[in-house]
């Protein structure tokens, strides 16, 4: 599979048949290389409700008929807006036709805040395990450390794992570092960075601070095989 990192937390999987993209935050996002009316994707995944990773999945799940796969009160709110969705829980695995998506604990918050300025809650946050052609891919979505990370690495071998190290709303590299210990994953890639101002970090302090693990620090629009 053709694995891309887009800014923030913007991750794109390609596989034989199908492009995946998960937290689709275009707009506003002053990192990404992506365009809204270029996004042709099969599927979006979403981690929880903010809208640093909702962002534009309304009218690109839209554009394209995608399937939303997303936590379940998100995905019902995404269906009240339209889209063609699926809704999963914490710790729930389902088989679709283009991979296999499971739902781990992320310690944070899952609300979207309208274009009123309300806000509606979408139940609990997430992380991605995605597995596909062979290989796992987990996206931690928004999350501090926590240890039961350990357990998802043992029960899963991760082959990439998307951290976020932006610190303030998430663990931060220090934190971030001790979770690819505990991970355990062949190789991971720093996101959720540099987007704003309270969440500038350094990757490669990041990246000095893992010791034996391997960690690849992507510009957005980079892409590798995996
Ligand atoms: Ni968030
Ligand atoms: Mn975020």
């Amino acid at each position: 599979m053709q694995i891309s990192y887009h800014g923030h937390s913007i991750v794109k999987i390609k596989t034989g048949e199908f492009t995946i993209l998960i937290d689709p935050f275009i707009n506003g996002n002053k990192l990404t290389d992506l365009v809204v009316e270029n996004e042709k994707p099969d599927v979006i995944l979403l981690t929880h409700g903010h809208n640093d990773h909702v962002g534009d999945t309304v009218e690109i799940a839209k554009a394209n008929d995608a399937l939303v796969v997303a936590p379940n009160e998100l995905a019902i709110y995404m269906g009240m807006q339209g889209l063609r969705t699926h809704g999963m829980n914490l710790g729930g695995a389902k088989e679709f036709e283009f991979g296999t998506v499971k739902f781990t604990q992320a310690f944070h918050s899952s609300s979207y805040q309208t274009e009123d300025d309300e806000f509606i809650y979408t139940g609990m946050p997430a992380g991605i395990l995605f597995t596909a052609e062979g290989k796992t891919i987990y996206h931690a979505g928004d999350t501090a450390l926590f240890g039961d990370m350990e357990l998802i690495g043992r029960r899963h071998p991760i082959d990439v794992a998307f951290l976020p190290i932006g610190d303030n709303f998430t663990m931060g590299p220090k934190d971030a570092a001790y979770a690819v210990k505990l991970l355990n994953p062949k190789l991971t890639i720093p996101v959720h960075f540099n987007t704003f101002p309270p969440i500038e970090q350094n990757p490669e302090v990041f990246k000095a601070l893992v010791l034996k693990h391997e960690v690849k620090i992507m510009t957005p629009g980079e892409v590798f095989e995996c």
